[in-house]
């Protein structure tokens, strides 16, 4: 695992380029995209870059994280149109080349055909992730199994509390979401995580110090052989 301490700006960057560089030396890649503020600055650095005509997304394939359940596709929180209004809207990408898994479901049954579509898709090339203050990956809460593949997930209350400032009140916020499971994640060829931030300093802690355990969700990244960690100073500052 390698860690990254960079301006927010210089993450941005770096982390752009590296999705250019992967799109530009294999145009149908499988990209794994996340939702959150941490990823936006990247996401405008890649319009940036395909109206500059220094990249071109048409044949790229991409898998969301998560959704949350009970949100329809157009409603402004869900994860399906924040990824239209914040990348898919602005660059070449075919739309049924994109896929956010399905937050309108009653019972896990038949999530699994998520991670079925991501292995017959060639498995993901470049993901990114933020993190939850928590330490939650995508929705995998601490207490999620490792060997989870995509489920129904229940929300911690720091999760809904965390999330509720894009609500109107928190009550707003649904409990429940489907997200790829850690298994599912780790899955992936190649992962960069971006965490920014003071509130993000206990779960950065968790994520690189201490035992590897379900308790700490993000933890199992150590298990992987391509991870790059880029935080801030702030979320840095609690490893001594
Ligand atoms: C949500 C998402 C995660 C994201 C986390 C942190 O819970 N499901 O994928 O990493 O929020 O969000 P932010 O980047 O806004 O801090």
């Amino acid at each position: 695992m390698r860690v990254k301490i960079q301006t927010k700006e210089k993450m941005n960057e770096e982390i752009a380029q590296l999705f250019i560089d992967t799109v530009n030396e294999n145009p149908n890649c499988v990209l794994g995209l996340a939702t959150g503020s941490s990823p936006l600055g990247v996401y405008s650095k890649l319009i940036e870059a395909y109206n500059d005509g220094k990249v071109s997304f048409k044949d790229v394939r991409t898998f969301n994280l998560d959704e949350y359940v009970g949100l329809s596709e157009d409603h402004e929180q869900s994860y399906r149109y924040f990824m239209n209004h914040n990348l898919f809207d602005h660059i070449d990408i075919a739309k049924e080349n994109t896929h956010v898994p399905c937050g309108n479901v009653e019972s896990e049954e038949g999530l699994d055909s998520y991670d079925n579509l991501i292995d017959e898709a060639g498995g993901i090339d470049l993901q990114i992730l933020g993190i939850g203050s928590d330490g939650h990956i995508a929705f995998n809460e601490p207490g999620t199994s490792f060997d989870s593949l995509t489920h129904i997930a229940e929300l911690a209350q720091s999760t809904i509390n965390d999330n509720s400032r894009f609500f109107e009140s928190i009550d707003q916020v649904p409990t429940k979401a489907v997200t790829m499971g850690l298994a599912s994640i780790m899955k992936a060829k190649k992962i960069v995580l971006i965490a920014t931030g003071e509130s993000k300093a206990d779960a950065v802690k968790g994520l690189l110090m201490g035992l590897i355990t379900e308790k700490v969700p993000c933890s199992i990244l150590r298990k992987h052989p391509d991870v790059t960690i880029y935080v801030d100073r702030d979320a840095y500052s609690k490893i001594k």
